[in-house]
This record gives C-alpha cells, sequence and structure tokens, in this order.
C-alpha cells in the first residue's frame, strides 16, 4: 500500500474498514474542475508571495491542466486510498511533475480546499437551475397562451369557490418561479462574492467552516420543490377521471404492468415524490450542522450528497415539469360542461348587493339563502326567476342577471393582479415581455 500524504508520524496504514467509510472520492470527484481552479489560484498566491519560484509555479499550473485534461477524456484513475478529490489530484500531481507539486499545499488545508470547492460548485450549479427555472415558466407562459379565454373553476379546501381563468392560474406558477428565481440570484450574488474574492471573509475560522451557503442553497431548492410537488399534486388530480380537466400526452405518461388500459401521470407523480428528497438534504445538514464546535470537523464531508442529491433532484423536476406543461391539453369542453356546479359565481352575487348598498355581511346572509333555495331547487343561481329572488330580498332588480353565470362573474374582476380578463392579457404580455417571449 502507498504511504497516505499525512503519513509521516503512523506506523501502519488505516484498516480495510476505515479505508471504505471515510473515503469521500466516490462522489468528491465531481469537485475536480473547481478544486483544480482553486489549486491553480493558490499555486500563483504562493508564487506572488515568494513562498514558490515562478518556475515552480508554472510547471505547477502546466501539471494541473494535464491533469484536468486527463480526467476529462475518462484517463484519470481515482484511487480511494487517496482518500478524496484533493489527496487524489495533489497525488497524482506530484507523480507527475516531482518536487515542485509537493510544494503546492504550502498554507492550505483540505478543509480550505473543501470549502472552496463546494462554493464554486454551487455557483454552477445555480446558474443551471437558473436556466432550467426559466425553461419552466416559458413553457407555462406558452401553455398559459393556448388558452386565454378558458375559465376554470377556482377551488379553496378543494371546494369550488370562484371562477378563474387557465392562464390567471397558469401564471400563479410561474410567479413563484419568479421567487425561486430571485432567491436564487440574490444566493448566487452571495456565493460569487466569496468566491470571486470580491469580499474576503474576514475571519478564517468561519471560512473554513461555514456551510451556510449550502443550507441557503439547499432550502431554496426546498422551497422551489414543494411549489412543483403542489403543481404535480394538482395536474395528477386534474388529470384523474374524477376531474378529467387535462390530459396528458402519451409522451409523458406511463403504462400499467397489469392494467392494459391505465395511462399514469407517473412524471408528476415522482416530482411530488422528489420533492422529499429535496427537503429531506435540507434536513439532513441542518441536523449535520447543528452540534459541531468551531471549527471544521470531519462530519462535514456528510454535506456532499445531500447537495449533490438535491440539486440533481431539482434539475429533474423542473425539466420534467416543463416538458410536461409542453405535452398536456386542457379539455375546455369538460371543463366548460363542470362549471354550472358549485356556485361558482355566488361571491360575484354579494358584490351585486354591495353595490345596491347592503353591507357585506348582510349580502352574504342574503346570498346564502339563494343559494339554500337553489339547493332546494336543485338549479343554478341564473336560473333563479326575479320572483324567488325578491322573495328572498326585495333589493334584487333585473340587472342582478349580468352578474350571474361564470362569465359574468370572471368579467366582474377588474382590479390589479386579479383574474379579469382585461388584467389577465395583462398579465400574459407582462410575462411573454419579462422571458422575452415573442
Ligand atoms: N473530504 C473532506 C470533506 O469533504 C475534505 C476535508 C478533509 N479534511 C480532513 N482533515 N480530513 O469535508
Amino acid at each position: 500500500k502507498e504511504t497516505k500524504l499525512w503519513g509521516g508520524r503512523f506506523e501502519e496504514g488505516v484498516t480495510d474498514a476505515v479505508e471504505r467509510f471515510t473515503e469521500s472520492i466516490s462522489y468528491d470527484w465531481q469537485l475536480y474542475k473547481y478544486d483544480i481552479m482553486g489549486s491553480k489560484a493558490h499555486a500563483s498566491m504562493l508564487a506572488a508571495q515568494g513562498l514558490i519560484t515562478t518556475g515552480d509555479r508554472d510547471i505547477i499550473l502546466e501539471g494541473l491542466d494535464q491533469i484536468e485534461k486527463q480526467i476529462q477524456d475518462g484517463k484519470f484513475e481515482w484511487r480511494k486510498d487517496r482518500e478524496d478529490v484533493h489527496m487524489n489530484i495533489e497525488a497524482a500531481l506530484i507523480e507527475k511533475v516531482g518536487e515542485p507539486a509537493k510544494k503546492l499545499h504550502t498554507a492550505r488545508s483540505r478543509n480550505d480546499q473543501i470549502v472552496t470547492d463546494l462554493r464554486l460548485w454551487c455557483r454552477d450549479a445555480i446558474d443551471k437551475i437558473l436556466i432550467r427555472i426559466k425553461q419552466f415558466q416559458v413553457s407555462l407562459v406558452l401553455l398559459a397562451s393556448k388558452y386565454v379565454d378558458l375559465i376554470v373553476p377556482g377551488y379553496t379546501h378543494l371546494q369550488r369557490a370562484q371562477p378563474v381563468l387557465l392562464p390567471h392560474l397558469l401564471l400563479s406558477y410561474v410567479e413563484q418561479h419568479s421567487f425561486h428565481r430571485n432567491r436564487g440570484t440574490r444566493f448566487l450574488r452571495i456565493v460569487s462574492i466569496l468566491t470571486s474574492f470580491l469580499r474576503i471573509l474576514s475571519i478564517s475560522i468561519d471560512a473554513v467552516s461555514d456551510r451556510d451557503f449550502v443550507l441557503e442553497f439547499l432550502a431554496a431548492n426546498s422551497i422551489a420543490a414543494i411549489h412543483l410537488s403542489r403543481i404535480g399534486e394538482e395536474w395528477v388530480l386534474w388529470a384523474s377521471e374524477e376531474f378529467g380537466f387535462l390530459t396528458p400526452s402519451d409522451s409523458v405518461s406511463t403504462g400499467s404492468s397489469i392494467m392494459p388500459q391505465k395511462k399514469n401521470p407517473d412524471p408528476m407523480e415522482l416530482v411530488r415524490g422528489k420533492s422529499a428528497r429535496v427537503v429531506g438534504d435540507l434536513m439532513t445538514v441542518l441536523v449535520l450542522c447543528k452540534g459541531l464546535p468551531q471549527a471544521y470537523n470531519r462530519d462535514l464531508q456528510e454535506d456532499k450528497e445531500p447537495l449533490f442529491d438535491s440539486v440533481k433532484a431539482i434539475l429533474g423536476m423542473l425539466e420534467v415539469c416543463s416538458e410536461f406543461a409542453q405535452n398536456i391539453s386542457f379539455n375546455s369542453k369538460r371543463i366548460q360542461s363542470s362549471l354550472p356546479a358549485g356556485y361558482l359565481d355566488a361571491t360575484t352575487l354579494a358584490d351585486y348587493l354591495v353595490k345596491k348598498g347592503v353591507p357585506f355581511r348582510t349580502s352574504h346572509e342574503i346570498v346564502g339563502r339563494c343559494v339554500a333555495l337553489c339547493v332546494s331547487k336543485n338549479c343554478q343561481l341564473t336560473e333563479l326567476e326575479m320572483d324567488d329572488l325578491k322573495a328572498v330580498h326585495p333589493v334584487f332588480e333585473a340587472d342582478v342577471y349580468a352578474y350571474l353565470g361564470v362569465e359574468n362573474a370572471v368579467n366582474k374582476f377588474i382590479s390589479y393582479g386579479s383574474t379579469g380578463s382585461e388584467q389577465v392579457k395583462k398579465q400574459l404580455e407582462d410575462w411573454r415581455v419579462q422571458l422575452g417571449i415573442n
């Protein structure tokens, strides 16, 4: 067995079990690009400080370039007995260029390397996520643009509430994701400041052992994940026979191994499912950090897998949500035929009474009685005769019918941010501009 780079004081090597248990190369090799980047910066610093010659620096830089190329070409051998990405690269560099490489680790610890690598990795990961979020937003806006006039039932408590325009609902998802983009961009700024040395971390102990940036990233991913999960839940529900509001194309559905008729919305179920691991990844690192004394502790090695896992999951979820959005159609006929149920215009009727000077609490009560009458007559509010309405309350007049029915109800919404058609047209246009869709 090769002697460890830290092996000077040791009389025997670690057991196989310890080696297997402590290695991290099986996953932290993914950081190689950033590790090399950091080592290059470090070598340049050492030369600038006169700790190594510029000749040694150039040999190190050249050697690191070669190693990077070897890795990219799949020609680099990752060795478990060399523990982690840092030692693998350093040992290989020593093999390659000899003595100068032994000077590279002057004035740094692997603990400094790992935290630098991780920050750089996060920066690129966030970039990727931001791109995917935007793609999903674009898919949603394009989907919304296909159904500008389609009214759907709005729900609270999963009970019918008020009618809304489908694009308004879809834009609510777009809007949620704009918060994720903002969160991502803000976070990117923080990590970039830390990694591009615009601001030098001022306290060494915090610099080497802080993992708040990992936690913030995982928290942001978790919020995004639960939003995606909610969309997953809604679309799965809407694709059911009972709702029948949307149909996913075959390309985003899967079948059953036993029931030949089945066509399941599995991708969106898995979006819902994978949100569990994203939230779990955040929990893992929170709990990981909670009992650690300052400064670096080996426990921190356990932050990598949850971080990688979270990013992989969220990228997959966003990709599949975009594809789903591109491959579903809303069943306008079915949705329209379902609209008479549930007294979606009841609140509009209450607003009508308010306009007639009735206090809202009273009008709520009056409309409640109208609904009760409809229930007993098994009809809709629009179908109540003038006499029926007058019998409930004399304030009703013939103009009431301009407030009934879902179209009228939707058109009564005129305030900023509401689901009225004029507003929704503006919202759609705003988003098209923001996302650069022509
Ligand atoms: N593999 C370690 C980690 O991921 C790198 C730092 C190890 N440092 C040490 N002193 N053993 O955190």
